[in-house]
């Protein structure tokens, strides 16, 4: 049994426990000897592997390049985590920005809120009571939320690795309150698992063994563990919303020898509202 199948069988709170206990030894020798504050402990990071701080700045600079990110934007970030790309933006966006975080998972809203909030004013961090089955069992449903935020009041919205856990309805959702939320012009830079039929996928670990035609996923049981989309699907809910797509950048998750000159590992969508 793979490890990813293995770490699905726990419920979702030990989830999160399972990845403190493994990672406290390190955490607390990286305590003794002085941590960058601004870093996270490795044990809390429940948002995924890699290197956190480069992984970070590498989506800064495709905000900058693809997503067409200003300083002054007034920013939003669903899904925002334990503040992997807010570390980032804290060096880039003016005293003009604002920048709203939204979660699920209050652990990670809580660190952001007392190591960011308190050196940055403006960086706000929301906590909002929804299930999702990969992170946590109870809360209301996705599907049916509206964000406390006007119509037309943001620049530049971000979901990174957030439609990757969303089923369809609440992915439609979210599309309609983006397209609600974005000013006229402006950009959402999302990511997604997109099943692509012009795109083979070639990585035998990576795979969405259940498909249900226009979406497919990669457990059955956890059911927002990893969700792809079928493209026309997505093509469609984006226009009905009236959302063009300015950028389609396919990832590298379909054949990881990356030989096809992908840019990361999900696909990036850059959305302009019309
Ligand atoms: C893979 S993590 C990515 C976090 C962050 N975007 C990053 O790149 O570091 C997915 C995040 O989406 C959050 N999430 C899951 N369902 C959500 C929902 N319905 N609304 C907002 N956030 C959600 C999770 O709690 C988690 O923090």
């Amino acid at each position: 049994m793979s490890l990813r199948k293995l770490y699905y069988l726990l419920p979702p709170a030990a989830r999160i426990l399972a990845r403190k206990l493994v990672f406290m030894p390190s955490d607390m020798l990286e305590r003794l000897s002085g941590r960058d504050e601004l870093i996270p402990p490795k044990g809390l990071i429940y948002t995924g592997g890699g290197d956190f701080k480069e992984t970070g700045f590498r989506f800064l600079g495709y905000f900058k390049e693809y997503g067409n990110l200003s300083p002054d934007d007034h920013v939003l970030d669903i899904g925002s985590g334990i503040g992997r790309l807010a570390i980032p933006l804290t060096n880039y966006l003016s005293s003009e920005a604002t920048y709203n975080g939204f979660d699920v998972i209050a652990q990670g809203v809580n660190w952001c809120t007392q190591n960011i909030t308190v050196k940055y004013p403006q960086f706000r961090f929301h906590h909002i009571d929804l299930k999702n089955d990969l992170y946590r069992n109870d809360g209301s449903e996705a599907k049916e939320y509206t964000f406390p935020l006007t119509d037309s009041s943001q620049d530049f919205i971000f979901l990174i690795s957030v439609f990757t856990h969303l089923v369809p309805e609440e992915m439609e959702r979210y599309i309609s309150e983006i397209a609600r939320l974005l000013s006229k012009e402006k950009t959402c830079f999302a990511t997604f698992f997109v099943l692509d039929k012009d795109k083979p996928q070639v990585n035998p670990n990576f795979s969405f063994k259940h498909n249900y035609g226009h979406y497919a996923l990669m457990d059955e049981k956890v059911t927002s563990a990893n969700v792809a989309f079928e493209k026309d699907y997505l093509m469609a809910v984006f226009e009905k919303n009236g959302l063009t797509v300015e950028h389609y950048l396919p990832g590298h998750w379909r054949d990881p020898s990356k030989s096809d000159g992908t840019l990361d590992f999900q696909d990036i969508v850059v959305l302009r509202k019309g």
